[in-house]
């Protein structure tokens, strides 16, 4: 008898641990009654799914998933399999937060256009900055995404990048090839963050540019870590390296300010930034530049040194794909010394299509993530208030529903549109990337004096792939590269 009572009781101990998530938070969720859809009262269920044990939730699933398993798809996969299709909504706890995950693109859609009821919502403004575009809202973000795309993504800034960026990206490929063997994650970072001192700030390479680097690999350590604040923590080291990258940001201000500033800081995205007026006539602040640099660098410098990375790897692997660019670059240039114009790259149909192949498959924002302001209901489920959006664009870009073949790089599937919200690497709605254009040219430029200068082969062919923090080969692409 007793050992049927203590049996019993591990049992319903171990039921309690094993669904301890769902009962904190799916269960009150379910049965409260809110005005979700439009004002009336609404009991749409929750979406199916598994919440998980206490704190960790599904944390060792993912984990399984995307670093023993190497699929993070197939977590999505799993779920799929066992409750269906479910208009691409499943319940889960990750990152220490009940959520909902979302992966069908008109799902993913609704998020992004849905501002009201789904916020962007940074867990580190400390590091990125109070008065960055992605820590503002409503109107502010307006006006402050009004001037930051003047600078980084419209046509006037970009002639001026493309101009900026050629000088380093050469440099850069001629010490590659005398190194003969080169990682091309570290290299195509190196370039990236000279490029970025020089457009954003006009700092030459240097010790200033190796101590921003350092001071940006701090804070993005501490981006991705518990926000606690305490000595010690990768969080508390991000915020000290915050406040010397600010100092560094606040002194370049003050000389582009003083009039120290030669012809060629006149035209670097800090002038931009501090000289552009809104609406109303008025300017930035300098709280509101430097925030906004800082945020800038922390979105726009591993992204694009990721996808340079990707182009080095996948045309290694597609020799047929170089062949075609190079035929299409001889026309606009015969040299890869030479200076190309970001108008002559607009023109280049084939490699524009090899830029938003590499870009798919890069994958560099697998999810975004949103917060639900409000009780919503969506294809007779709801999202409840509070919980974490996990928008799982990754998933769409390698579902063969969306593109055939999905992990193949094939460019010439750009011959046709993706299908309608299937293609989502920058976002989508008001928050959509405010350098998508950017980083399109800097890729293009990159390819350019690539493929028209040199040769090059992996030395790890068939090196497995990691996809934390992000995806890329576990060699860092290695590669043997010589000049034509
Ligand atoms: C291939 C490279 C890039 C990818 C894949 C990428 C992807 C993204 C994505 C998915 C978002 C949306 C985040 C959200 O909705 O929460 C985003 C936002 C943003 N990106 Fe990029 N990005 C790239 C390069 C850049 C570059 C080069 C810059 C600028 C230097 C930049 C600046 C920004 C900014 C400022 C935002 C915030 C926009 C807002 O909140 O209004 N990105 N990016």
């Amino acid at each position: 008898m007793v050992v049927a009572i203590v049996g019993l009781g591990i049992l319903l101990l171990g039921c309690l641990f094993y669904y301890w998530n769902d009962i904190i938070y799916a269960l009150p969720a379910t049965f409260r009654c809110s005005s979700a859809g439009g004002g009336r009262r609404s009991r749409a269920p929750l979406p199916p799914g598994y919440m998980g044990f206490p704190f960790i939730g599904e944390m060792f699933n993912f984990l399984y998933y995307f670093k023993f398993l190497g699929g993070p798809d197939d977590f999505i996969n799993a779920k799929r399999a066992k409750y269906g299709g479910t208009g691409g909504l499943y319940r889960t706890h990750l990152f220490g937060s009940p959520a909902i995950i979302v992966c069908s693109p008109a799902a993913n859609k609704f998020v992004f256009q849905s501002e009201a009821n789904f916020q962007l919502e940074w867990p580190a403004v400390e590091i990125v900055g109070k008065s960055s575009l992605v820590a503002v809202h409503g109107e502010s973000h307006t006006r402050i995404r009004s001037l930051v795309v003047k600078t980084t993504n419209q046509p006037d800034a970009l002639r001026r990048i493309a101009e900026m960026v050629q000088p380093r990206i050469v440099h850069a490929l001629q010490t590659w090839a005398k190194k003969g063997r080169i990682l091309g994650y570290h290299e195509a970072k190196k370039v990236t963050f000279e490029n970025i001192g020089n457009y954003f700030v006009s700092i030459e390479p240097g010790t200033q540019l190796d101590v921003l680097d350092k001071l940006f690999a701090g804070m993005v350590k501490g981006i991705r870590s518990f926000p606690i604040n305490l000595p010690g923590t990768a969080y508390h080291h991000a915020i000290q390296c915050r406040k010397k990258a600010v100092a560094i940001f606040q002194e370049e201000l003050d000389k582009h300010r003083d009039g120290f500033a030669s012809q060629k800081t006149r035209n670097d995205l800090m002038d931009g930034l501090m000289n552009l007026k809104d609406e109303e006539g008025k300017q930035l602040s300098d709280v509101e530049v430097v925030d906004n640099i800082v945020s800038l660098v922390v979105a726009g410098y591993e992204s694009t040194s990721i996808s340079i990375m990707w182009a080095l790897y996948y045309l290694a692997k597609y020799p047929s794909v170089i062949r075609k660019l190079q035929e299409e670059h001889s026309s606009i240039c015969t040299n890869g010394d030479q200076y190309v114009t970001s108008d002559d790259i607009q023109k280049l149909q084939y490699t524009t299509k090899v830029v938003e192949e590499t870009i798919r498959l890069a994958n560099t924002a697998s999810i975004i993530f949103r917060k639900a302001r409000n009780d919503v209901d969506y294809k007779g489920f709801r999202i409840p208030k509070g919980w974490t959006v996990m928008c799982w664009v990754r998933y769409h870009h390698t579902d063969p529903e969306n593109f055939e073949d999905p992990l193949c790089f094939n460019p010439d599937r750009w011959n046709e549109p993706p299908k309608p919200g299937s293609y989502m690497v920058f976002g989508g709605g008001s928050r959509i990337c405010a350098g998508n254009m950017l980083a399109r040219l800097q890729v293009a430029i990159f390819i350019h004096h690539l493929v028209q200068g040199y040769e090059w082969e992996l030395v790890n062919p068939n090196a497995g792939l990691a996809y934390l923090p992000h995806q890329k080969p576990l060699d860092g692409v290695e590669i043997n590269i010589r000049k034509i």
